[in-house]
């Protein structure tokens, strides 16, 4: 294979808008305005934010002036509806500059249902729901105000939770953004084919072989770091390590490991998800 050219292009603003190809999660996001009244549009700059910690949340961001930033604002609630790729259009309709109070499903096929934490209504059509509360606005300088916010429940239709994440995807049909030319015309991937790749063991972090300890640890804390998957044992081996030597152990006890793994929300069941399915 011959090696490519490179050409550098010029970094503006809105550079990921202009060239760069992003491929985004679509949502629908609904709120409610001082009055409750439903406003929804289509957000895409939108992902998981401090995954590992007990509290995970989300974290978005908006136009200051869209009628969702300013309900966010003033209510501290929005839902993050997931629509299936059969509904593109509907959540092109949800994108349109009407004016506030309008509520953009009255003009799609969405329908609404209750939420079950938060006001704002969920989109009974969209197969994967999040509920938020805001925790934290940041309002960059002329630019994007930053939601970063607390999930308060997951959703999905009936099954999908039981699935295979192969399966899930396929009965998801979610779509996936591919970004947008003169904010006119938006691309979107659907019927994409899905590929899976296991994750190799890196030479040190397989079960049973030697891993970098830089303190003793007892035989029991030895046994627990075991069962702890490989793709995460040298983070929870460091972390408990850190834990350790700041309440001034010599060693590393079962008991410091169970601390550290409860504070950081590692359940065993929550750990048993990283255990590669048979
Ligand atoms: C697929 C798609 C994704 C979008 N993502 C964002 C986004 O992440 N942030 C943003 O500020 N606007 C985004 N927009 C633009 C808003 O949806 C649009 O400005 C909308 O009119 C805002 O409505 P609102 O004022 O009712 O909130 C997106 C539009 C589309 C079609």
């Amino acid at each position: 294979m011959t090696t490519p050219v490179k050409t550098s292009v010029p970094i503006r603003a809105w550079w990921y808008s202009d060239i760069w190809v992003f491929p985004k999660l679509i949502t629908v996001i609904t709120t409610l305005d001082g009055e409750g009244r439903i406003n929804a549009a289509p957000y895409s700059h939108i992902m998981q934010y401090d995954v590992m910690a007990a509290n995970p949340r989300m974290i978005a961001g908006f136009r200051q002036d869209s009628h969702t930033f300013k309900n966010i604002v003033e209510t501290g609630e929005f839902v993050v509806n997931c629509p299936p790729a059969s509904m593109l259009d509907d959540m092109m309709e949800t994108a349109r500059f009407y004016p506030s109070g309008v509520n953009e499903l009255d003009h799609t096929k969405f329908t609404t249902i209750p939420s079950t934490k938060v006001k704002p209504p969920t989109i009974a059509e969209c197969p994967q729901i999040a509920e938020c509360t805001v925790e934290e606005i940041v309002r960059l300088d002329k630019s994007s105000g930053i939601v970063i916010a607390k999930v308060e429940a997951l959703l999905f239709d009936e099954g999908l939770a039981e699935m295979s994440r192969f399966d899930r995807i396929k009965a998801m049909d979610l779509p996936i953004g591919l970004g947008d030319e003169s904010r006119a015309d938006y691309f979107h991937a659907v019927d994409y084919t899905v590929t899976t790749h296991a994750l190799g063991e890196a030479p040190n972090s397989v079960r049973g072989s030697a891993i970098e300890l830089s303190m003793p640890w007892d035989d029991d804390a030895i046994q627990a770091l075991m069962t702890i998957p490989p793709g995460v044992r040298k983070m929870v081996t460091d972390m408990t390590e850190a834990v350790a030597a700041e309440a001034g152990s010599p060693t590393v006890t079962l008991a410091i490991m169970n601390k550290l793994q409860e504070d950081a929300g590692m359940t065993p069941d929550m750990m048993d998800r990283f255990r590669k399915k048979e």
